[in-house]
């Protein structure tokens, strides 16, 4: 008898090259995307929701929810076509089983189980930081392991030892709201758009250094978590107290930037001096911040060390680092059960090591 016959039908350890679908739906992107292990990325689709929640100045769960309920199919279609390819050379489904919230999660979960039963796939759930953290992955050259990885989204701030794929060990995290967060609330106080993040930081680029000074939380004292609350607290008095003019809020957003990244800096060294190593990796929607990618890199060149980013669509919530991250798990023989799950809260350190 040949041996295919005594294994079952989706049984993916003859397999040597995967490709794999990854869908994302932990926040208000829904993201879809095939990553090939020999082609790369064959396919990036994502569509954002901002203009859903602008109006309500964040994310409304259950706008989301029904607003992926609504995109996922259509785009699931669109990079299957894209990509060139049919659901028969596909090795297994992606999803994105948690953190996030829950009724979003779970359109991405029952969308992704429900094609894989149908398309006879294995299914595997992903842990959205894991995502994040593997993104840079996705190109050339790769952070090799081990690394100490910077975390910084909307959702979370976190310092995290990285050993191998499942091997975190989470150093430091935020106290109360995460750097993106701090982000979007501040921008808020100064009149931007949700999320305002990436409208703050262009903001800033007509600010002036030296008006204003912003404190640099909690790196006076030993560790490695982060508070940022202060912070939004901290503009709002500066704004209440400034002429209002758009250079004195331009002013502003500049030294919070400033304080922002300065703070992330410092706690990385922190962390690099912590654990000995030299390589250093930014993930997560902050990622994307120029002023924070060129001070780590003047921070990691001064000691003669290592930084890596996603590219800058890969940097916020994306399918891309989905299929990847999910792709690792399915070779290592990891699968979800039929039931549809989601896991709106997950620590990094409950993973497996794989
Ligand atoms: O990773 P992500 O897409 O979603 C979560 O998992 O939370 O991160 C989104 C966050 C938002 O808070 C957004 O304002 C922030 O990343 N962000 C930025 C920039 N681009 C995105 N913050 C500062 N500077 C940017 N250029
Ligand atoms: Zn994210």
């Amino acid at each position: 008898m040949h041996i295919r016959k005594m294994l079952p039908d989706n049984f993916i350890g003859l397999r040597k090259l995967m490709r794999v679908l990854g869908i994302e739906t932990s926040c208000d992107e829904t993201g879809v995307a095939i990553y090939d292990e020999q082609q790369g990325i064959m396919s990036h689709q994502l569509y954002s929701q901002v203009k859903l929640h602008a109006d309500y100045g964040g994310v409304v769960p259950e706008l989301a929810s029904r607003d992926h309920v609504r995109k996922l199919v259509p785009l699931i279609k669109k990079a299957l076509t894209e990509a060139n390819c049919t659901h028969k050379e596909l090795d297994g489904i992606a999803f994105t089983k948690g953190p996030g919230l829950v009724g979003a999660l779970l359109v991405g979960s029952s969308v992704a189980r429900s094609l894989a039963y149908a398309w006879q796939l294995p299914a595997v759930g992903v842990h959205h930081m894991e995502g994040h953290l593997l993104a840079p992955m996705l190109d050339e050259p790769a952070p090799a392991f081990p690394f100490v990885a910077l975390l910084v989204s909307g959702g979370h701030s976190m310092m995290v030892e990285v050993k191998g794929i499942g091997q975190y060990q989470v150093l430091g995290e935020s106290v109360d709201d995460a750097a993106g967060e701090a982000f979007d609330k501040t921008a808020k106080l100064l009149g931007l758009d949700y999320p305002g993040g990436p409208l703050l930081a262009k903001m800033a680029e007509q600010g002036e250094a030296g008006h204003y000074e912003f404190p640099r939380p909690m790196t006076s004292k030993p560790g490695l978590d982060f508070s940022f609350s202060g912070l939004k607290t901290h503009a709002a008095n500066t704004i209440r107290q400034s002429d209002g003019s758009a250079q004195a809020h331009a002013n502003i957003a500049y030294a919070f930037q400033e304080a922002v990244v300065d703070t992330l800096a410092i706690k990385c060294k922190r962390a690099l001096k912590h654990t000995g190593l030299k390589r250093l990796v930014i993930a997560g929607g902050v990622s994307a911040n120029k002023q924070l990618r060129q001070q780590l890199k003047v921070m990691m060149d001064s000691i003669k060390g290592e930084v890596f980013y996603p590219r800058f669509e890969y940097c916020t919530d994306n399918g891309a680092m989905i299929a990847y991250a999910g792709l690792q798990r399915l070779k290592a023989g990891e699968q979800e059960s039929l039931q549809t799950k989601a896991q709106p809260r997950w620590s990094l350190e409950e993973l497996d090591a794989i």
